[in-house]
């Protein structure tokens, strides 16, 4: 084998594969499977979307009618299930829950194929994102409505109140922006795994691990909790310059692709300010943002990302801050079935090399008595 290709840490700018699933580009565009993201945002529905990223093109009405009745079929989870997530305790991470949560369901779930497998787990995961947190803390699961749209089922069984339909618009784009986002790291975690030809939840269980770090999902959870913290727009700016000062992260800014605009961000900013608007509720959450945003970028030129975004929207929607990185899973998990199945179909083991810098020439000793 000749000398290995060096490659820059983090993987920066490297292509290790192709995909026809979507793309990003530091440009500030997004599209998924050929479509701009703005596009889909403004006219499709979250099912139709999705069924894109899955299957490669928009579906027909039939198609589409029965992929709606597909996922509703499969919501239901197994009590096995629910009576592992509850012995985990109420002190667990929602998103540690979960991801058992996919775990156990790849040993009780008897779907035959994979295909079977993957439907079962994209309807359950929004399931087990809803009860996550409430299953742990010793609370009955909370179902979904039959025949409700994917969004609004997932918004009720995560707050228990009748959202209006603007909210349930909103909560939709939410998810849309979070489906999928080519080679991030949850899905390239979901590639390794898939590229051992192990199954679907085995995958699945993967990319929540890998969700779950503040550098990747959990930066919604992390941003709000400094929302919260930095309290008002006329404090944006002493906590930017102390943060920066204190050389840590802002959580919701920066990206490794989008260097001047994430489009996701903004269309979530847009959204974010008519919400509170509609809400008839006080704009100073969007000041706040709009401030932090600015200081960012004067300072550091850091543009804010989705995670920014989403993380207000959401909260300004009435869920808990521990299921943000849960509804981004019940989201993503079509894009990681999509890499998946890319993956599985390339067949072949991502396997890469490293360049051993440690000792060599040793010899065994055995334990002395010092
Ligand atoms: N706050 C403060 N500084 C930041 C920053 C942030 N959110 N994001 C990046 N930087 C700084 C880095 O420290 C680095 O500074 P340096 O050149 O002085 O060392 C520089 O900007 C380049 O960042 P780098 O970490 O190399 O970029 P990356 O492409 O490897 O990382 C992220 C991208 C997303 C991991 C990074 O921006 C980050 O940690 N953001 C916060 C977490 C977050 O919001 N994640 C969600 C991503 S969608």
């Amino acid at each position: 084998m000749s000398a290995p290709i060096k490659v820059p840490k983090g993987l920066y700018g490297v292509a290790v594969t192709e995909t026809r699933i979507a793309k990003s580009d530091a440009d500030g565009s997004l599209i998924y499977r050929g479509y701009p993201i703005a596009d889909l945002a403004a006219h499709a529905t979250f099912e139709e979307a999705a069924w894109l990223i899955i299957k490669g093109t928009l579906p027909t009405r039939g198609e589409l009618d029965e992929f709606i009745s597909s996922i509703g079929s499969r919501m239901e989870v197994s009590a096995k299930v629910y009576a592992v997530m509850r012995d985990l305790g109420r002190d667990s991470h929602p998103i540690d829950v979960l991801r058992t949560g996919i775990s156990a369901l790849g040993s009780v779930d008897s779907e035959p194929t994979v295909a079977l497998q993957q439907a079962s787990i994209e309807a359950k995961m929004s399931v087990l994102a809803a009860n996550c947190h409430r299953v742990p803390r010793g609370s009955g699961p909370r179902g979904p409505k039959p025949a409700a749209r994917f969004g609004a089922n997932l918004l009720q069984m995560l707050t228990d109140r009748e959202a209006s339909e603007y909210e349930e618009w909103v909560f939709e784009r939410v998810l849309m922006m979070y489906l999928e986002h080519d080679l991030n790291a949850s899905s390239f975690t979901v590639r390794v795994v898939a590229s051992t030809r192990a199954d679907p939840y085995a995958a699945a269980a993967a990319g929540l691990a890998a969700l779950k770090g503040p550098l990747h999902g959990g930066a919604n959870e992390a941003a709000m909790d400094m929302l919260l913290e930095v309290r008002g727009p006329d404090n944006a700016s002493a906590y930017v310059m102390s943060a920066l000062k204190d050389g840590k992260k802002v959580m919701g800014f920066g990206h490794r692709v989008y260097k001047k605009l994430d489009p996701r961000a903004q269309l979530c900013k847009g959204y974010l300010r008519e919400l509170l608007k509609k809400q008839g509720t006080d704009d100073s959450l969007y000041r706040l943002c709009d401030a932090l945003e600015n200081e960012m970028w004067e300072r550091k030129k850091l543009p804010a990302n989705l995670d920014f975004y989403a993380a207000p929207l959401m909260y300004s929607l009435g869920i808990e801050i521990p299921l943000y990185t849960p509804v981004f899973a019940a989201s993503r998990v079509f894009g990681w079935m999509a890499h998946y199945d890319e993956q599985v179909a390339e067949d072949r083991l991502i396997r890469p090399d490293a360049t051993y810098v440690g000792p060599t020439g040793l010899k065994y000793s055995p334990p002395g008595s010092g």
